[in-house]
């Protein structure tokens, strides 16, 4: 497996993190972050206001600033532990991270990232933050979606057991909901066009054994 500059660049950034946390950061970087970053480039906007929903460690919010220093990018996550990791890059990024986000109070979103997180809210939360998002986006803004593609395979079943071990573990972190709520990709469809937006992209794609899916929507 080749390491490109960009990860590279990334191990730096997160080179002061605690021993335990740097082996997930690291994980995520060598394992996750090319596959992502293949479908998320076409959607970095070229000015404007990012936002990193359940941005964990902040690696991808960090990646978008990477790619476009004007921009401007926050970050968020209810983990205060990966916030507190993520924090400790901001000096070299300017990157904001925060692990409360109250009032959601934004009008100007180019781009909004909700990756691997969706399946830590159930049904309904799900709408009322996409619903949230949307009104918060600019025309034309995007939702960039990665999540775990549910199925009857037996990629999904493994997939759902190795989610359902890590939560338990607290791999993901402390303070989340005790349950995995996977959605179809029917289903992300049909909340994604009931709340106004437009499908722009769907793609299926396995990372390894892990079925996973992007969907991209424009409001
Ligand atoms: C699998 S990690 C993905 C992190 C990051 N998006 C990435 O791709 O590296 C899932 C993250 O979602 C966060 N999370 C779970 N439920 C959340 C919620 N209700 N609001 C915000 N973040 C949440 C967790 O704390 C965790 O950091």
């Amino acid at each position: 497996m080749k390491i490109s500059d960009e990860q590279l660049t990334l191990f730096k950034l997160y080179k002061n993190a605690k021993p335990l946390e740097k082996i997930k950061i690291y994980a995520r970087i060598i394992f996750n972050f090319q596959p992502i970053k293949k479908h998320l480039d076409p959607y970095i906007p070229n000015s404007g206001t990012v936002l990193d929903y359940g941005c964990g460690y902040g690696i991808f919010a960090n990646y978008v600033k990477m790619k476009n220093e004007k921009l401007k990018v926050i970050g968020f996550d209810i983990s205060k532990t990966r916030i507190d990791e993520a924090r400790k890059t901001s000096d070299k990024t300017g990157v904001e991270f925060v692990d409360k986000l109250d009032d959601f109070k934004f009008d100007d979103l180019k781009l909004v990232l909700l990756i691997d997180v969706l399946i830590f809210l159930k049904y309904e939360e799900k709408i009322e933050l996409l619903k949230k998002i949307y009104s918060a986006l600019t025309t034309d803004g995007i939702v960039f979606i990665k999540d775990t593609l549910k199925s009857d395979s037996f990629r999904f079943k493994y997939t759902y057991f190795e989610e359902r071990l890590k939560l338990k573990l607290k791999v993901y972190g402390d303070g989340l909901a005790p349950e995995l709520n996977y959605i179809t990709p029917n289903e992300f469809v049909e909340i994604l066009t009931k709340t106004g937006f437009k499908i722009v992209n769907l793609i299926p794609e396995n990372q390894f054994i892990y079925p996973g899916i992007f969907i991209i929507a424009r409001k």
